[in-house]
């Protein structure tokens, strides 16, 4: 039987403000400390592409931060996005949602079709087993293949974030990235559950 969790004091103000998961505060967060949409270089337009959308908080949150700008989005997950919250704005021409596994050959080859991007936001995680070692081991293959389309579809001075679980090779992971970005960064934002051993690593400006 699933255990029930109590929303917490983010998962309210998600509810609250619109979103239908915290994550929002996390990317949200990300995008203020680093100006991370604002330096990804573009010229006419931003092109995003979101890897393990769903529920949708955010692909929500960039399409609300773009409003009427010259945006193209591109979002995939296994799951379907919550359409709760989004008032439509999942419908919108420039917004592009493929239900399926970006590790699989045909979703990537769809996926590099639609590029190159200017910024690319990962939030992908495996369904947690609660073994850490398997956990991280499956986060961080996810966290590999993420910058792998950067590698292949993120322009010049592109920005990316990914999700990963600490634990496992990230000092690995960490150093490729340092291969492909000017500047690497690790950073747990304060939406991060307590007892949570995700963080994130931030490359800015693709070489
Ligand atoms: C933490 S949730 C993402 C939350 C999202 N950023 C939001 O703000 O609503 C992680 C998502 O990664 C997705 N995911 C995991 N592996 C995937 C894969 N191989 N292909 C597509 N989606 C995947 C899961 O289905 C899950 O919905």
């Amino acid at each position: 039987m699933a255990l029930y969790k109590k929303p917490d004091f983010w998962s309210l103000k998600a509810q609250k403000e619109g979103y239908p998961a915290r994550s929002i505060y996390k990317l949200k967060e990300i995008d203020e400390k680093f100006t991370f949409f604002a330096s990804s270089r573009n010229q006419g337009g931003q092109r995003i592409l979101d890897l393990g959308a769903a529920p949708g908080s955010w692909s929500l949150y960039v399409l609300r931060r773009y409003g009427s700008q010259p945006l193209c989005l591109t979002a995939i997950d296994l799951l379907t996005l919550s359409r709760r919250f989004d008032g439509g704005l999942f419908d919108r021409e420039d917004f592009f949602f493929i239900q399926g596994d970006f590790t699989s050959e045909a979703v990537r080859a769809e996926l590099e079709n639609r590029g190159p991007y200017t910024a690319l936001i990962s939030d992908a995680a495996p369904g947690t087993t609660g073994t850490r070692t398997v956990d991280t081991l499956r986060s961080l293959a996810l966290a590999e293949e993420a910058l792998g389309y950067a590698k292949r579809c993120l322009s010049p001075g592109g920005n990316m974030v990914i999700k990963v679980f600490q634990g496992g090779d990230t000092a690995a992971l960490l150093k490729e990235m340092r291969t492909c970005f000017n500047s690497v960064k690790s950073f747990k934002p304060a939406a991060c559950r307590d007892n949570s051993f995700e963080t994130y690593y931030i490359g800015l400006g693709k070489k």
